[in-house]
C-alpha cells in the first residue's frame, strides 16, 4: 500500500470507499437513519472530489493498493483533518493508520505544530490510541454527533 496525492481518475473508487466507510463502518453514527445517511454521503460525490483536488488550502490523499483505493483522507493548510475513510474490505490493516500519519506530516510541511478533526463515535477509540485528546463538547454534524480533538505534533 502507498499513500499519494489523490487524482481526478480516482474520484469515482474514492467516492465509493467513503460512502461505503460510512454506510457500513458508521453504524454507531448514523444508525441506519435515512435522512442522516443522505446528509452524510451527499456531498461525496465525484464531481465534489474533482473540485477538492484543486483547493489550494487543502490536501486531498488517497491509499493505495496498485489501482484499488484503500482510504481517502484530507487535512487543510491550517491542519484540520477533513477526511478519513477506509474500505470496509480494508479494515484493521493499518490504512487509517497510515493515512493519518500522512496528513499529520503534511499539516506539519505546512507549519502547523497542532492537528484538529472531529472524530465520529466510530473512530474515536482509533484517535485516541494515536495520541489525540478530545477538546470542548461534542457537536452535531450531520445529524450524528462528532468529538473535536487535537493533538501537538
Ligand atoms: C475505526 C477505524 C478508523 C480504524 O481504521 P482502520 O484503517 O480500519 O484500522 P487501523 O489498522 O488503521 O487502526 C487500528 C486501530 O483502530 C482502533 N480499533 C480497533 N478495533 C476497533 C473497533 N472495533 N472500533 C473502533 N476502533 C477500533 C484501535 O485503535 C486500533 O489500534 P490498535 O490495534 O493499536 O488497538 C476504521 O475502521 C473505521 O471504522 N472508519 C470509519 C470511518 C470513520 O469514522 N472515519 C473517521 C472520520 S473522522
Amino acid at each position: 500500500m502507498h499513500i499519494r496525492e489523490a487524482l481526478p481518475d480516482d474520484a469515482e473508487a474514492a467516492c465509493s470507499v467513503m460512502r461505503r466507510s460510512i454506510a457500513e463502518l458508521c453504524h454507531a453514527d448514523h444508525r441506519n437513519d435515512p435522512a442522516i445517511l443522505a446528509r452524510w454521503m451527499g456531498n461525496k460525490t465525484p464531481q465534489n472530489f474533482r473540485t477538492w483536488i484543486e483547493q489550494l488550502n487543502n490536501s486531498l490523499l488517497v491509499a493505495a493498493e496498485g489501482d484499488v483505493v484503500l482510504g481517502v483522507g484530507s487535512v487543510t493548510d491550517a491542519g484540520r483533518i477533513g477526511l478519513n475513510y477506509v474500505s470496509p474490505d480494508a479494515r484493521f490493516q493499518g490504512v487509517s493508520r497510515a493515512l493519518l500519519h500522512a496528513l499529520e506530516w503534511r499539516g506539519a510541511q505546512r507549519g502547523n505544530s497542532k492537528i484538529t478533526l472531529e472524530s465520529t463515535k466510530t473512530a474515536r477509540r482509533f484517535y485516541l490510541s494515536n495520541g489525540y485528546t478530545e477538546i470542548g463538547k461534542p457537536i452535531e454534524a450531520f445529524g450524528t454527533t462528532s468529538f473535536p480533538m487535537s493533538k501537538i505534533l
